[in-house]
């Protein structure tokens, strides 16, 4: 009997998915190492957290797909990219990003709807709200910067800003206890 209840190309775009997740785990992990080199350690601290939660999307991923009776496909993950030229470049770069993601996560969410595999639909529905939270995140962020001058920030205005992100929780939930139902 047949226990796989995911279609072929869904389970090829989900495992697809968990490299997209692990890249965007990669890519926080090393601007946080570049904001730490730089001397910004509440920034650097609030990009590790981030890079923490991406594996957490990961691992949400691939029990969704064992549990469905799918098979789990890890493969190699990109590099990231070039480290970024100043803290308000650090966050545009991952706007990009996440709305890249946002966009990986809409397809899936399509190809769901197509297929009229609502579970799938419905498990995906989470990542869209996720991907709201983040984008609206960064996205405030980018306007304290603007409001402090954008590029041309004071070392003053980067120095309070810096503080600012050391203050936000750095509470992350290990990824072994993220499931589906407790994200
Ligand atoms: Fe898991 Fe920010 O996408």
């Amino acid at each position: 009997m047949n226990t796989n209840r995911l279609s072929k190309t869904m389970a090829a775009a989900l495992n697809a998915q968990i490299t997209k997740e692990a890249h965007a785990s990669q890519i926080y992990l090393s601007y946080a190492a570049w904001a730490d080199g730089q001397g910004f350690a509440g920034i650097a601290s609030f990009l590790f957290r981030h890079a923490h939660e991406e594996r957490n999307h990961m691992m949400k991923i691939l029990e969704y797909i064992l549990k469905r009776g799918a098979e789990v496909e890890v493969t190699a993950i990109p590099a990231p990219p070039a480290s970024p030229v100043s803290i308000n470049n650090c966050f545009e770069k991952i706007l990009e990003h996440e709305v890249d993601n946002t966009n990986a996560v809409y397809k899936l969410v399509k190809m769901s709807h197509a297929e009229e595999d609502w579970a799938t639909w419905n498990f995906m529905q989470w990542f869209v709200m996720e991907q709201v939270e983040e984008e609206t995140l960064v996205m405030n962020l980018l306007d304290k910067m603007k409001i402090a001058g954008g590029e041309k920030m004071s070392s003053d205005a980067l120095y309070s800003f810096d503080k600012d992100m050391e203050k936000a929780s750095n509470e992350v939930r290990p990824a072994q206890e993220v499931t589906t139902e407790t994200p």
